[in-house]
């Protein structure tokens, strides 16, 4: 497996550098074994591997969406190996209730897009300048199957109580780092139900839980959050993945406000945050994906240069009702 994820051929499409070592390999596999959320299956061909395939299982409000890593070793290429993993993945997908599967492909990787198609894959949206590699900028491409109905839909929930204002004292507001001393306002909002809505976040979350989301941060891994604060309350945050090069973007993760206090700020205060980190440093992309309900996060979105990409139909399950995605991008 070590020698199929280093040959330029399949590690060129693949979401990791290369070249990796047998221990990292395995250190990998060890822990996506581990999970309850990850499956996966090898194919082997007279005993010899020639194959993955990964299933991701999203957890909370997109807990029916099942994610797709695949590769086959070079030499194996062209005999059915990648149907019949696919085959596998999909039978997986539906013995874990997924219903719908997704995939992120580059432009480009004609063979994967060929096999997806035929199994019935539709393209969702497209992220241009996704990565770099080997001299050229490549598009990524979220595809798309639908496995069961996603039903009943919803476009808007009811309207919100509290109006939202737009604050003039902004120097009362403060983004930065979470802090140990935050926890309790972290549990809290991580506790609110209708703010909660614009993330994959079910309450209720134990302290327990929500110190070990904290302590899961690690920029060493890309992985940031910033939280904004009114004095000692904390009002919002925004947890987000910077990818190694060569992929120069930056994913939003998580994006919650608490919508009875100032959420229009928070939210652009918090997006404006985010924006300068890209710039600060070499990223050329921010992709993020919220509900299409989450009215106050599309228009601070919107309001500091993020664009919509596309929609990813039925992605969340909200009060019962599959609910849109809208994906935007900041490039
Ligand atoms: C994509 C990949 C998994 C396909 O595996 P595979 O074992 O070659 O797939 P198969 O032999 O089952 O062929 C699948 C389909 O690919 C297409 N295909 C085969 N040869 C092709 C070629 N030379 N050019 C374009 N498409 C081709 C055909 O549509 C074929 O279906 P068909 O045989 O029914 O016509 C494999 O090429 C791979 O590992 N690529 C590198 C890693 C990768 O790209 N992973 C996916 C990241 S999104």
């Amino acid at each position: 497996m070590t020698e199929a994820v280093n040959t330029p051929d399949v590690a060129q499409y693949l979401l990791t550098v290369y070249p990796l070592t047998e221990h990292e390999v395995r250190k990998q596999l060890e822990e996506t074994v581990k999970k309850d959320y990850e499956k996966c299956v090898v194919a082997e061909v007279d005993g010899d591997p020639a194959g993955y395939v990964g299933l991701h299982l999203e957890q909370g409000r997109t807990r029916h969406i099942g994610w797709l890593g695949i590769w086959v070793r070079r030499q194996y290429w062209g005999q059915g190996v990648g149907t019949a993993l696919m085959e596998k993945f999909i039978h997986m997908a539906k013995a874990h209730g997924c219903r719908k599967l997704m995939l992120d492909a580059f432009e480009g990787n004609e063979r994967a897009l060929k096999l997806y198609r035929k199994i019935g894959f539709k393209i969702e949206s497209k992220v241009v300048k996704r990565s770099y590699i080997d001299g050229k900028w490549r598009s990524g491409i979220v595809m798309s199957l639908e496995l069961a109905s996603l039903e009943p839909r919803i476009d808007s929930l009811p309207k919100q109580k509290i109006a939202p204002k737009v604050e003039k004292e902004l120097s009362e507001f403060k983004v930065r780092q979470l802090m140990n001393m935050d926890l309790d306002e972290l549990n809290k909002l991580q506790n609110c139900v209708e703010s909660t809505k614009s993330s994959t976040r079910i309450p209720p979350v134990s302290k327990e839980k929500t110190k070990e989301w904290y302590e899961s941060l690690n920029t060493q891994l890309g992985k940031f959050c910033f939280g904004c604060f009114k004095s000692k309350r904390m009002l919002g945050y925004l947890q987000f993945n910077a990818a190694p090069p060569p992929f120069i973007f930056i994913d939003v993760r998580e994006f919650i406000v608490d919508i009875k206090e100032s959420p229009v700020t928070v939210a652009n205060l918090l997006v404006k945050a985010l924006v300068d980190f890209k710039k600060r440093y070499i990223y050329r992309q921010i992709t993020c994906e919220i509900p299409i309900t989450s009215t106050i996060l599309a228009q601070a979105l919107e309001q500091n240069g993020f664009i919509k990409t596309g929609t990813w139909k039925g992605y969340y399950f909200i009060d019962g009702y599959y609910v849109d995605a809208v994906s935007y991008l900041h490039s």
